[in-house]
């Protein structure tokens, strides 16, 4: 099986994105931005939720009109990034749950290091979304996919800002069956594993740690 890239090109979200990449950017607009990219984004990453038909009574006449079909979502933000991206989805979805994944990178070694899970109790009835601003490497994203998929989710998704080339193909290849949201595929990892042009560090640009 293929993966399904879906490369999000929308004006606004593009707009948003050269905003973030600004070095001139503080925290606070940046966590504004991320929570807003992430929002239209998950517009997008929810457009296979399936509806069914209801009928409301208008202040005119009877409308057969829809809702969505009952499907139960969970968003899963790697940490510490990740929980940049909440607020603008639960804006969408309230009645998601979200669960935590705390992975760090090892500045070394850049392999993935888990530190935290905390999950819904109920994911194996949910479709989850996972979130984090940056797949680089790939290894933090591989590693939060195959954790979710032990509790047997109804579905995985996959939804960062920028990827590298090597990042998006390293989980196409580790899951096949995951799609991938992104709003920009970037040029390549410099040495240390940073995006190029990339936005630089999320975690710190999010939380103002440098
Ligand atoms: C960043 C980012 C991803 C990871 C991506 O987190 O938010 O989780 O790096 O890199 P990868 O694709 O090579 O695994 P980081 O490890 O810096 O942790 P932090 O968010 O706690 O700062
Ligand atoms: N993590 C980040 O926050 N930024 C990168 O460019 C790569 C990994």
């Amino acid at each position: 099986m293929e993966n399904q890239v879906y490369i999000m090109d929308h004006p606004l979200i593009q707009h948003k994105l050269s905003l973030l990449r600004d070095k001139t950017t503080g925290s606070k607009e940046f966590r504004e931005l991320i929570s807003e990219v992430a929002m239209l984004m998950c517009y997008e990453a929810t457009r296979d939720l399936p509806l069914k038909e209801i009928e409301v009574e208008t202040p005119v006449a009877i409308a057969k009109t829809k809702v969505i079909a009952g499907r139960k979502l969970a968003f899963v933000p790697i940490l510490r990034a990740g929980i940049g991206m909440v607020d603008g989805v639960t804006t969408l979805v309230p009645a998601a749950k979200v669960g935590h994944i705390g992975l760090y990178r090892d500045p070394e070694t850049l392999k993935p290091k888990e530190y935290y899970s905390k999950l819904p109790s109920d994911i194996n009835e949910r479709e989850v979304i996972i979130l984090d601003p940056m797949l680089a490497t790939g290894g933090s994203a591989i590693a939060a996919v195959s954790t979710i998929k032990k509790h047997n989710p109804k579905s995985v998704k996959f939804m960062c800002i920028i990827a590298s080339p090597e990042g998006m193909k390293a989980l196409e290849e580790a899951h096949p069956d995951v799609p991938i949201y992104c709003a920009a595929m970037d040029e390549r990892l410099n040495e240390h594993g940073y995006i190029v042009p990339g936005l630089g560090d999320a975690g710190d640009r999010v939380f103002g740690t440098k």
